[in-house]
């Protein structure tokens, strides 16, 4: 699979990477999701995105990559989720970071995200010097922020972090021409979540969670068809191909859904009229449609 570097100087990753969410759900057999990892190696992928609050995401995906952690990138988030300890304090990053190294039995953790906190709580200045700590104590290679609007903005501008991680998808453009651009002009590596849109195609009566309804309401009023393509295929070669897009992080618990993906992305950028007519379609319709967290 194609691959690009993270950031300025990061490591590379392959342009598909594992949303490491469905991992977490004990409804996934460990057989299913040691199956599910081990595919994901064979099939090129070498970029991992979990989060403490992903269940036993981080702990499973340790297992399951087993002596091949050295050959991939190891994202997860916190800043919340420490026993004992306020969300959202310097102790709860730096114990963080400790506790996801020993979930992950790693020694080092390639990228630690603040996972969705607000700009009033990102623009702290002990919690930043917390993670630059980590950064300097070898414990984090890259800092990251994940999150949408003003606080993205603010991660990006303030040069405090080498990664983004935000949604990008068909029906979720409003980082494409801000906040990712920006992140590509200064060097920042740019991680596109929740690139299938949730995969909110597979509905024909209204989805129950929330954030899903909402792509499914967004699908329905920009009315874009997507043949000769089908929506998967649309989808991650528009999240994966977006200027100063990264990597794509898949989230599925399917490796035949997994397998689509890094095909579809094998293919390359959508052509020149397809990426028009969703784009165009986001012009008319998705001016004032925020990211969703
Ligand atoms: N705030 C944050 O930091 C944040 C928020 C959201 C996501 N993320 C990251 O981004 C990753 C991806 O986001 P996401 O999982 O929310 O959304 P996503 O990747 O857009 O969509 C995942 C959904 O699509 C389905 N799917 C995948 N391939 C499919 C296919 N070919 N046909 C039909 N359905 C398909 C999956 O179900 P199956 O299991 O059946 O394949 C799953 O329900 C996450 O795992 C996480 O790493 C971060």
């Amino acid at each position: 699979m194609k691959t690009r570097t993270l950031g300025r100087s990061g490591p590379e990753v392959s342009i598909v990477g594992l949303g490491a969410g469905p991992l977490g759900d004990l409804r996934l057999g460990e057989t299913e999701a040691d199956a599910l990892v081990g595919a994901a190696l064979d099939l090129g992928v070498t970029l991992f995105d979990t989060a403490r609050s992903y269940g036993a995401s981080e702990e499973r995906l340790a297992r399951a990559l087993g002596t091949r952690r050295r050959d991939v990138v190891l994202a997860t988030k916190g800043g919340y989720g420490v026993d004992g300890v306020a969300d959202w304090t310097a102790d709860a990053i730096r114990l963080g970071v400790d506790g996801a190294l020993s979930r992950m039995q790693t020694d080092v953790i390639d990228v630690f995200f603040l996972h969705s906190c607000d700009l009033g709580t990102l623009t702290r200045d002990d919690l930043l010097a917390e993670l630059d700590r980590a950064k300097v104590a070898g414990k984090v290679r890259l800092a990251g922020y994940s999150g949408e609007g003003d606080a993205l903005a603010w991660a990006v501008a303030s040069g405090r972090f080498d990664v983004v991680e935000c949604s990008v998808n068909p029906f979720d453009q409003s980082n494409v021409d801000g906040a990712i651009r920006d992140a590509a002009a200064r060097g920042l590596g740019v991680l596109a979540k929740r690139p299938l849109a949730n995969a909110a195609f597979r509905f024909d009566a209204p989805p129950g969670a929330q954030d899903v309804r909402t792509y499914w309401d967004r699908m329905r009023t920009m009315g874009v068809d997507p043949s000769p393509l089908a929506w998967p295929a649309l989808a991650v070669r528009f999240a994966a191909f977006a200027d100063g897009v990264t990597a794509a992080l898949v989230g599925t618990s399917r490796v035949a859904h997994l397998e689509r993906a890094v095909r579809a992305a094998t293919d390359g950028a959508l052509d020149e009229p397809t990426a028009r007519r969703v784009r165009d379609a986001w012009a008319a319709h998705g001016a004032s449609w925020p990211g969703v967290i």
